[in-house]
Formats: structure tokens, sequence, C-alpha cells
């Protein structure tokens, strides 16, 4: 197994999505946050190490710490021969740059960190503008912590709107976002969001949310698809159960001789959702990439999968509250309705 694991991968055999304006997103990309243990040159050395494998998506954000380095690898790996147009590079606008003078300034900071003259997809990381320190624990809060307000969500979006007119960013979207949120996004955007990147995993497979961004033409991007094994302590409680510990996820495993993170990847590529596993490890980002070329998985493996949802939201964002006494429940709108 090790042998063929160690191959590199034809990025031209790596599935796409395609784009309304027929630009193709490669259907898996490389997380780059090192859930504040592993630290940024390391994840910029694998960056360049896994495009020279295959690699061609990659997922960035201001918070996580890196783009200085991840844009020093990406001019490495430019210099190598592989075109900047042949790459997929996003970024997200983290939250305590939600304020109007604030946006276009952070979205030239990442574009300048990552030494690119423009990225291919631009997120709103939280639709809140409530942040926390890194390495903070789950009682942390900022002290001017706000509720989602639609006006104000739709004000970045408009900046967002520009710079995709002015072509310095292809294509906008979403993170952490919930359908009534999404469905006043939808209503009054003049450029709809291309993507959302959303928690996804076999034990959290959301399926309405997973429809409705599917039904609206809009690419779900998974985050955390492997479970997140490794994410900080704020982000663990007794009830998380561990995806690749699940008996299925073992078992279908076994029989394509993969690991159960790697399956996890396999299945999230096959449902319709652009996984973005993270990991520093040359076989175990190899083994990923592989596995969305390698033979699919039969359609009674897919719904023994579909059928271990366990509804398991592991990043829950309690750092985001914004008033006392509240559960992190109430960040993600569960009756349907936008949380006051
Ligand atoms: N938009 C958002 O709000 C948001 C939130 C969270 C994450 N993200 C993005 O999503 C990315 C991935 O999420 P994540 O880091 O939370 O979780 P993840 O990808 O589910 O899990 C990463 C962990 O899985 C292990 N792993 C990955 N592939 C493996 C394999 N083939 N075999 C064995 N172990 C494997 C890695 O360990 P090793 O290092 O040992 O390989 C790493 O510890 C992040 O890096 C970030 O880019 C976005």
């Amino acid at each position: 197994m090790a042998d063929i694991l160690l191959n590199e991968v034809n990025p031209d055999l790596v599935p796409k999505r395609r784009l309304p304006n027929g630009d193709e997103m490669p259907a898996i990309g490389l997380g780059t946050f090192g859930n504040d243990s592993v630290d940024a040159q390391t994840i910029a050395d694998a960056v360049y190490d896994a495009a020279m494998s295959g690699y061609r998506h990659f997922d960035c954000a201001a918070v996580y710490g890196n783009e200085k380095e991840i844009g020093c690898a990406l001019q490495k790996v430019m210099a190598a021969g592989i075109k900047r147009e042949d790459l997929w590079i996003t970024s997200k606008l983290w939250n305590d740059k939600h304020k109007d003078s604030d946006v276009v300034p952070a979205f030239r900071q990442s574009l300048d960190d990552l030494q690119l003259d423009y990225l291919d997809l631009y997120l709103i990381h939280w639709p809140f503008p409530n942040f926390h320190p890194p390495h903070c624990d789950v009682t942390s809060r900022s002290k001017d912590a706000m509720p989602y307000i639609h006006d104000d969500y739709m004000r970045i979006w408009r900046h967002l709107e520009r710079l995709v007119r002015i072509g310095l960013v292809r294509h906008i979207g979403t993170s952490n976002m919930t359908i009534p949120k999404l469905q006043l996004l939808l209503r009054d955007a003049e450029i709809k969001p291309a993507v959302n990147e959303m928690e996804l995993h076999p034990h959290f497979q959301q399926p309405e949310l997973f429809k409705f961004v599917t039904d609206n033409g809009i690419i779900p991007i998974a985050y955390s698809p492997v479970g997140s094994p490794a994410r900080p302590e704020r982000d663990r409680t007794p009830e998380d159960t561990v995806d690749i510990e699940d008996p299925v996820i073992i078992e279908i495993a076994s029989k394509y001789n993969i690991h159960p993170a790697t399956l996890a990847v396999k299945w999230s590529q096959q449902r319709g959702s652009v996984p973005i596993p993270f990991s520093v490890k040359r076989r175990n980002y190899l083994a990923n990439l592989q596995s969305v070329i390698s033979e699919p998985l039969t359609a009674e493996e897919m719904s023994r999968i579909a059928a271990i949802d366990k509804n398991c939201r592991l990043i829950k964002g309690q750092v985001f509250l914004w008033k006392d006494g509240q559960e992190w429940i109430d960040l993600w709108d569960l009756n349907g309705e936008i949380t006051k």
C-alpha cells in the first residue's frame, strides 16, 4: 500500500466542480489550519510538496496566521512551473475585519501575504464580528460581541462583490452560514455565493443545509472532513463522537485498504462536497488525494455511511456567542430563525 500511496497524482485526473463562469475548482483541497499546534513553516512546506504531488486547491485564511509562509511556498510552486491559473487559492475575511473600512484592506493583506494578484475564492469566515485570541479557551468572548445583523453582513458582501467586479477575486462565498441567513443573502446578493464552507463529516452530515445549498447551486466545501481529530481543546466536549472509530467506517476502509480518515475524505467527495482535509504528513495528504481518483464506493456503501450520521457538530463556535446564558446551538438557528 505504501508504494501506491507515495505516488504523485496527475492533477488532470482529479475531479473538478464547474462554476457558472466556467472556472473549475479541484474537488479536493488541502486545509491549512494548524489547529494552534502545527507551525506556519511546516504547513507551508506541506503546501509546496502537496502542489508538487498533484494538489492544486489550498484553503487558506488570514486567521490561520500562515499566509506569508504559504505565499513564499506558492512562489516556489510557480517557479517550479505550475501556472497560477492552474491553482485554486481560497482565503477568508476574519471576524475582526467586518467594519466597512477594514474589509478591503484585510483582503489586500491576504493577497499581499499570499503574493498573488488575484484570489480564486474569498469567504466571510463567520457571519459574526466576534473573535477570539489564538490559543484561547472555550469561555473566551470578545467584549463587543454581536448577533448576526443582516445589514452589516450585506455591507461586507457589497465590498466582496466590488472585488469580483474589479477582478481581484474570481468567486465569493460564505462559511458557517445557516439556511435562514443564506435565504436573506440569496434574496439580496447581486453576486450569489459560489460556495458555503461548512462542517461536514460522516457523523455530521447536515442533510438539510447540504440540500439547501446544492438546490441553490452553491457548492458545499466540507471542512473537518475527517472529524478534526487534532482540533483544539476549546472545540472538544465529552459528547463528541469519533468518525474514524466508527465500525462502518473502519469496515469499509479496510475493504479498500485505506485509513478510515482517507475513507471519510473519499466519501465526502463522492457525496458531492469538496473536502479540504488538513495534514502535513505526505503519506496522509497523498492518500487523501489518491482516494478521489480511485475506485468509487458502491451505492450500498454510500447508503451505509449516510446512515451513521450522529448530528455531532464538533466546531460548535462557543467563543462567538454574544450574550450571557446562551448555548452554542444559538449560533446555528436550529428552529429556522436567526437568533437575536
Ligand atoms: N471555514 C471554517 O470555519 C473552518 C473551520 C475548520 C476548518 N477549516 C478548514 O478545514 C481544514 C480541515 O479541517 P480540520 O483540520 O479541522 O480537520 P480534518 O481535516 O477533519 O482533520 C485533520 C486531521 O486528520 C488527520 N488526517 C488527515 N488525513 C489523514 C489520513 N489520510 N490518515 C490519517 N489521518 C489523517 C490529520 O492528522 P495528520 O496531521 O497526522 O495527518 C489531522 O490531524 C482546516 O485545515 C481548514 O483549512 C475551516
